[in-house]
């Protein structure tokens, strides 16, 4: 048996249902490769739909026309980004674009940039890019795991840059499916009956391949033939409240407590969408002093991310102004998650505040 298979940063030589979007970058990348321009490329979709997979079978196809980047491993810092390009130390973004330039003018290669979401100052690196575009026509394939993210682009660079979109939808049960059942077969592992990839499937698909991996993986290396409903519910719970702890520890401390104060209003409210009023309420409530002007911004910042859903569109509350008169729900959460945030909220909020209506 080989586990690496069953490892998250494994990468298939053939990958399931993602044909069309493979397609689609390939031939972004063999325009590259033939006339040295190409369309710049929004890859965009949610977590765990193959995004970061996909583009590295290609970099392995095409080691020569593409170079990956990622925010994480960046530490999102844009400085490192530069550097990470030029393969050389400056210390302020001028002098590291300076050679960002010349490297990129000598060595003509498409620049991946994985996880651009988590750069801090997303908009001075918009603009580095669309420099980069106009000095020297290097394209980029940025990817990001929020929603809407292209509205943090400046005006300018969007004209410039036009990205053209590349959508990874979530995965079905079935195709989630078929992607474990690759994963089992190159590891060589079996289960007692097929049954079992479907039960994983089912119970995941709404979480993303990531989680589904998982969940194998442990059933796998705990030698769990034959797993029971409940069993597979715990494994997949410690998970989901795994990825869940670090969204919520990558967000600032306002967002945090926003997150908390939107899952307790859910609960509270049986799951029915909360008025974007009642958030900013309770937030001045419970931590004070913010203007509600920020307040909002962060929320359209959490919409943005993905992790609030707008719900209607009807303007009431006039005081709020355009934009923010909404109500919002947690469509990207699981029940479970929204009930794990609410559980920690009590931790982490005095209770009399919370109390305090
Ligand atoms: N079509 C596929 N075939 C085989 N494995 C896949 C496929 N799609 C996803 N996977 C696997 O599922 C896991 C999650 O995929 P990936 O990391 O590419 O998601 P992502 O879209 O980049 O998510 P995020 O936005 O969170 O970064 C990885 O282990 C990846 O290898
Ligand atoms: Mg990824």
């Amino acid at each position: 048996m080989d586990i690496i298979p069953l490892t998250e940063e494994y990468t298939p030589k053939t990958l399931v249902h993602r044909g069309e979007q493979i397609k689609d970058i390939e031939n972004e990348i063999l325009t590259f490769k033939r006339i040295g321009v190409c369309s710049n490329l929004l890859i965009d979709g949610t977590s765990g739909s193959g995004k970061t997979v996909t583009i590295k079978y290609l970099i392995k196809k095409y080691p020569e026309q593409i170079q990956y980047h990622n925010a994480v491993e960046l530490d999102s810092s844009i400085l490192n980004l530069l550097n990470e390009i030029s393969d050389k130390s400056g210390t302020t973004i001028y002098s590291a674009l300076t050679k960002v330039f010349d490297t990129l003018s000598q060595k003509r290669i498409i620049l991946v940039i994985d996880e651009i979401h988590k750069f801090r100052n997303i908009e001075k690196l918009w603009n580095l890019l669309n420099g980069i575009y106009r000095r020297t026509s290097i394209p980029s394939f940025v990817i990001p795991t929020r929603k809407q993210f292209v509205n943090t682009m400046p005006e300018d660079a969007k004209l410039t840059l036009l990205y053209q979109h590349v959508l990874f939808p979530a995965y079905t049960a079935d195709e989630i499916r078929d992607i474990l059942k690759q994963r089992l077969e190159l590891s060589g592992a079996s289960f007692e009956d097929d049954g079992i990839l479907s039960a994983i499937a089912y119970r995941t698909y709404h979480l993303g391949a990531r989680t589904a991996i998982n969940v194998l993986r442990t059933l796998v290396c705990d030698e769990i033939k034959k797993p029971t409903p409940a069993m597979l519910d715990g494994i997949i719970h410690r998970f989901d409240a795994e990825s869940l702890k670090t969204t919520i520890c990558r967000m600032d401390k306002i967002e945090q407590n926003l997150m908390f104060i939107m899952a307790d209003l859910m609960v509270t409210q049986h799951g029915r969408p909360v008025h974007t009023g009642l958030v900013t309420e309770r937030y001045v409530e419970g931590f004070g002093t913010l203007a509600r002007e920020t307040i909002s911004r962060k929320i359209t910042n959490l919409v943005e991310y993905g992790y609030l859903t707008p719900v209607g569109g009807q303007r009431t509350a006039k005081r709020d102004g355009p934009g923010i008169t909404r109500r919002l729900s947690m469509d990207i959460l699981t029940a479970y998650q929204i009930q794990k945030i609410h559980d920690e909220l009590l931790t982490a909020i005095p209770q009399k505040k919370l109390e305090a209506e």
